[in-house]
């Protein structure tokens, strides 16, 4: 049976226990509003581990703009009700005073990796990030933790973390999981107006064309003008950035060759999307 648990203490009983009888624990970290990306996640967490925690906390230090932190999906039940048939051992719902109670004063804080991408659009939003994720970690006590490549500067900052720091944690990344026409699964996703939805999913059909060119040896300066043209003729207001990486270190590419990453963030109907896909 699921148990949902609000206090870290009663939390630390329960992973207390599992721990003296030998078993792996394995979290899921999540801001709730979930989805079948989520869900993916829990199901190998499941596979992997004797006991799995869902964490839901919207984390008010990751968000750099007020209305998005208030706008964001707020849906404890109706995750419970998702969360059910796959039959978690905990969902950990924490209070705000239990991941930053009064006198909090720590930041933890990755550097390289965070500044560009998502991080030179979102002030904070990494440090926000690694910090929860660190108390998460120290909360569940978890032997391994599960991340989406959809946030793929998030995995390699969460990895970053964890091996700087010796954190017993193995970070898993899973792959994105997607819509029938491609559209990235995410809780922001819900918040796209009805009539933008069909263009949604043309940010997967660039990002894919994209990654064809670059595998032909195309350079990406040359690609991105009618790739940023053909998201806003789609409809979207503003592209924040189409970048090649590399996979690991996130060093900026111009053209494919060693493993590759091609990241995009954009805004339709005042939606911020991302994603990103394997190149080579
Ligand atoms: O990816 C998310 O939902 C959040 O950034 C995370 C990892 C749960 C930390 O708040």
């Amino acid at each position: 049976m699921t148990a949902l648990i609000r206090t870290r203490a009663d939390l630390r009983r329960c992973v207390t226990a599992w721990k003296r009888a030998g078993q792996s624990v394995g979290v899921v970290p999540t801001m709730g509003a979930l989805h079948a990306g989520h869900l993916s996640l829990v199901e190998a967490a499941k596979a992997a581990c004797d006991r799995v925690i869902v964490t839901i906390f919207v984390n008010p230090a990751q968000f750099n703009n007020p209305a998005d932190l208030a706008g964001y999906p707020r849906t404890e039940e109706a995750d419970a009700v998702k969360l059910a048939p796959l039959a978690v051992d905990v969902i950990y719902v924490p209070a705000p005073e239990e991941i930053y109670p009064e006198g909090f004063a720590t930041k933890v804080s990755v550097t390289g990796l965070t500044e560009g991408l998502c991080g030179a659009h979102r002030p904070g939003h990494f440090d926000g990030v690694t910090t929860v994720v660190a108390k998460l970690f120290a909360q569940t006590g978890a032997d391994r933790a599960y991340f989406g490549e959809k946030d793929y500067q998030q995995l390699q900052v969460v990895t970053r973390m964890a091996a700087d720091l010796d954190l017993p944690v193995e970070v898993v990344p899973c792959p994105t999981v997607r819509e029938p026409d491609g559209l990235a699964m995410s809780s922001r996703n819900m918040r796209l107006p009805s009539e933008t939805r069909a263009a949604a999913a043309t940010l997967y059909r660039v990002l894919t064309g994209m990654a064809a060119d670059l595998g032909q040896g195309a350079a990406l300066a040359d690609l991105r003008p009618a790739a940023e043209a053909a998201l806003q003729e789609a409809g979207f207001d503003r592209v924040e950035y189409l970048d090649l990486r590399a996979a690991r270190d996130l060093a900026p590419l111009d053209r494919a060759g060693p493993p590759a990453r091609l990241l995009a963030a954009a805004w339709l109907g005042g939606v911020r999307l991302i994603d990103n896909i394997a190149v080579g």
